[in-house]
């Protein structure tokens, strides 16, 4: 988090997706917050009025504390040293956000907290690694992608999912976990479509190895379709 010239804090483009996803006048809740950037980033822009910022070690949890204390924000941005959620009041948060972390992590994080499972509550995910796991859980859960963008930082490009819960979405298929709902006339997005691709190929690779010939066959046909889509195909 950097402050400009006209003596506003910037964050990075990864977690400034994030902040683009969170509702006006919500109560967030940022997950795994670290260094508290984010919800610092809201209260200070007024996007929010105060928030909340969980960490499991105490470490991450002393830097937020100290970063808050300098903007002057100890009265709004509440913090917890606790696993995922587990301090979070489900009556007072309404947009959650955890950035950062592996899909696999975010997954567990989010099944460990039932009451997500209500329209009220919008998710703002970014994984670092397997968001195919996440989309998964998320897909098997009843909560469905609204919309996915997909931004570049540090020459690494990551995907940042906004999701709620919606039990009557239509079903989805294997794809579905790959592509997520990137939008490949974005170049960043068209990018990762052609990553997944990649892994996609190396895992039909192995199966070859195995002689697991219908493996191989089906993950060379999803990688093809995840290259057509990132063509706009
Ligand atoms: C790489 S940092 C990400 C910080 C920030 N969210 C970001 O995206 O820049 C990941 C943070 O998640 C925290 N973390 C990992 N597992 C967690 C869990 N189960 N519950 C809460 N925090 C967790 C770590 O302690 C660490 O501070």
């Amino acid at each position: 988090m950097e402050q400009n010239s006209e003596n506003r804090f910037e964050l990075g483009a990864r977690l400034a997706v994030c902040a683009g996803f969170v509702r006006k006048g919500k109560i967030p809740a940022d997950i795994g917050t670290d260094h508290a950037f984010l919800p610092i980033y809201l209260v200070t822009e007024g996007i929010v009025p105060a928030a909340y910022a969980s960490d499991i070690n105490e470490d991450p949890i002393r830097s937020a504390r100290s970063h808050i204390a300098r903007y002057g924000l100890d009265d709004k941005i509440i913090t917890f040293t606790c696993d995922g959620l587990a301090d979070i009041p489900p009556d007072k948060a309404d947009d959650i956000i955890i950035a950062g972390m592996g899909g696999d992590n975010i997954a567990a994080i989010l099944g460990r907290a039932d009451w997500l499972k209500n329209s009220r509550y919008r998710l703002i995910l970014q994984p670092m690694s397997r968001a195919s796991r996440l989309r998964e859980f998320l897909y098997g859960n009843g909560f469905e992608i609204r919309e996915e963008k997909a931004v570049c930082e540090a020459n690494r490009v990551y995907t940042v999912i906004c999701a709620e819960y919606c039990p009557d979405a239509p079903s989805y298929e294997e794809y579905d976990l790959y592509a997520g709902r990137l939008d490949a006339s974005d170049p960043n997005a068209a990018a990762l479509l052609r990553k997944q691709a990649g892994i996609l190929l190396s895992v039909a690779e192995g199966c070859a190895a195995k002689k697991d010939y219908a493996g191989q066959a089906h993950y060379i046909q999803l990688a093809e379709r995840l290259i057509a889509g990132s063509k706009g195909e």
